[in-house]
């Protein structure tokens, strides 16, 4: 037997017992005639305590031997400690050790391996095997267990079943870039990374599975930030035979029954929020609605008194935010960069503070009367002390830029407690995006997403104007899952694809399996994806994904563990035909 108990298990109601214990040496404590060594599983720590009188000399030069991180086994009894340590839960008790083994000695660790390390991110990236043995990354890997373990409980009892989908599939020209892998035994053609299951799960619907779901790696070429990965998991799911309706209903299930059962916290019934409302009253599609701040369209009102800034502007913006009108100057200067950062994109700030009695001060007020900047104050539902922020630029550029100043804000203030939890449905999303640069429009969703029935005739007439069956969940300003009613009528299909370009032949090249299985009696049907490491990160109370995931990709999409991407040797090109240019 290696060992009797983990590192995380004996209790004082084990004293007298014989254990043996297995694990990793954290650190030693010599006192001369006792050495104290914490020892480390995956479970916890346990103290082994070794006395010199009672052991071997050639034993006690081997204790005296250990380093950090080294792998023993020690054999002992289990005593009372003296002094306790109420901070761990084995802290009553310690191991009078007999005999130990070392099963493998190990090199200094290049960073400390405790919750607080001095290990930088690149270097903990590399030696990812000994920062997975940290407490804090090792609990968040357990947490998402938990929630893999609990999203099966839900969708199993729901009667879904989970089905594998291919890994090597088709390229296809929506959405993000597809990582793609060459065929040896196709000379010339390539396999790509699925971006998602979506024409599979469809097809599976087709077959009459009715519910499907899988836990699922994706894979998107895209520019990487904290929530993104090239590689991510999803709970990816389908039903037939529902509506919308049916599938809110669903899912919000299976939120709750997460939010329950991993964190403790029930939820009403999630709200549900228009896009245009999301887009008018936060400025984006996936509001953080923890704290309200809401965007107030000031154009009428700030416009046509010479101020130029404003005057050349479509929109202008304000929000107020509360009981911060002392900012000094210098706050008020560093806000004013911030804004102009490229990331945010803003040309300047303009500010009004509502003085405690109620007289307003603003930064612009050489073009303003106190009788306008009233109004404002008005429209913002300001209260002495608060301070007005205003924002102005072209429709979509304001909304962007004041959006991020309103997170701020939020931050600043405190408004965005990790540990509270907001969450919400975004809906009616429009069906299509208009691309000005390639002057065409692309689906918003996916190609597959079915128009609302009631705006199917303004396909023809106004595509932009065309709400679609899609949705998203949005937890904390988080889009954590999304999806759509799809369309399963041929016609219907077909006419989406001449909508976004493609011609006859290009759908029929791309997706003729899918308008060929159409054909043969396909239910309706609709899903969602939830994008399982932002569940995690969330739960977890982290901006960044990457602390919920094994084994990371860093922002240039390298893994730096095992130095990939890398090169391949010219016997593996010519193999697959490949000549570098
Ligand atoms: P969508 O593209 O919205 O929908 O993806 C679903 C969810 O996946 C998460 N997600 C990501 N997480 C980490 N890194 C990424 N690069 C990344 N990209 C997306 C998000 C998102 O909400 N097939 C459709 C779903 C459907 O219609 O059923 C789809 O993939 O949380």
């Amino acid at each position: 037997m290696f060992r009797s108990h983990t590192c995380g298990e004996i209790r004082i109601a084990d004293v007298h017992k014989e254990v043996i214990l297995c694990g990793w040496v954290q650190r030693s404590r010599d006192k001369g005639s006792m050495i104290w060594v914490d020892l480390r599983d995956r479970y916890g720590i346990t103290q082994l305590m070794f006395e010199e009188k009672n052991l071997a000399p050639e034993l006690v030069a081997k204790v005296r031997s250990l380093g950090r991180e080294f792998v023993i086994q020690a054999k002992g009894t289990v005593i009372e400690r003296l002094s306790k340590n109420d901070k761990i839960p084995t802290g009553e008790i310690e191991i009078l050790v007999a005999s130990f083994e070392i099963l493998n000695p190990a090199k200094l660790p290049p960073f400390l391996i405790e919750d607080e390390t001095d290990g930088g991110d690149d270097i903990r990236m590399k030696y990812r095997y000994l920062d997975l043995r940290r407490n804090t990354v090792r609990k968040n890997l357990e947490l998402r267990h938990q929630v893999s373990r609990e999203t099966r409980n839900y969708l199993d009892a729901q009667q879904f079943i989970e089905v594998e989908t291919p890994v090597l599939i088709k390229s296809t020209p929506e959405g993000a870039r597809d990582f793609v892998v060459p065929s040896r035994m196709n000379p010339g053609e390539f396999y790509a990374l699925p971006q998602s299951p979506q024409t599979f799960k469809q097809l599976l619907m087709v077959s009459g599975f009715d519910r499907y779901y899988q836990i699922v790696k994706c894979f998107r070429d895209e520019d990487l930030r904290a929530d993104r990965q090239p590689e991510f998991t999803q709970i990816d799911c389908e039903m037939s035979f529902v509506e919308q309706e049916d599938i809110l209903n669903m899912f919000e299930g299976l939120a709750r029954h997460l939010f329950k059962t991993v964190k403790g916290v029930e939820f009403p019934t999630l709200p549900r929020m228009t896009y245009a409302d999301a887009m008018k009253y936060y400025g984006n599609d996936k509001p953080d609605i923890r704290f309200e701040m809401k965007l107030v369209d000031l154009t009428a009102e700030a416009k046509g008194k010479d101020f130029p800034v404003f005057d050349s502007a479509k929109l202008i913006l304000g929000i107020c935010a509360k009981g911060v009108a002392s900012y000094t100057r210098k706050q008020m200067d560093e806000l004013t960069d911030w804004v102009k950062r490229p990331q945010i994109g803003a040309k300047g700030l303009i500010y009004a503070r509502v003085e405690a009695d109620g007289s307003i001060k603003s930064s612009v007020d050489k073009f303003y009367t106190p009788e306008d900047l009233k109004v404002w104050a008005t429209k913002l539902d300001a209260a002495p002390g608060d301070l007005l922020l205003l924002l102005s630029g072209d429709e979509s550029a304001a909304r962007k830029a004041m959006s991020e100043l309103r997170l701020e804000m939020g931050n600043r203030l405190g408004l965005r407690d990790p540990n509270k939890f907001s969450a919400h449905w975004v809906v009616d999303f429009p069906l299509f995006e208009y691309s000005a640069e390639e002057n065409r429009y692309f689906a918003m969703h996916h190609p597959f997403t079915s128009p609302k029935p009631e705006d199917i005739p303004l396909l023809a007439t106004d595509p932009g104007a065309v709400r679609a069956n899609a949705y998203d969940m949005v937890i904390n300003g988080v889009e954590v899952g999304g999806g759509s009613i799809r369309i399963h009528d041929r016609t219907l299909q077909s006419q989406m694809f001449a909508l976004l370009g493609f011609t006859e032949e290009e759908a029929k090249h791309q997706f003729g399996f899918l308008l060929d299985a159409f054909e043969y009696g396909a239910p309706p049907h609709g899903g969602l994806a939830f994008g399982f490491d932002r569940l995690c990160s969330l739960f977890g109370g982290s901006d960044s994904i990457r602390d919920f995931i094994a084994f990371p990709k860093n922002n240039s999409g390298r893994d730096v563990m095992i130095d990939a991407p890398s090169t391949i040797d010219q016997k593996q090109l010519n193999e697959l035909k490949i000549a570098l240019m």
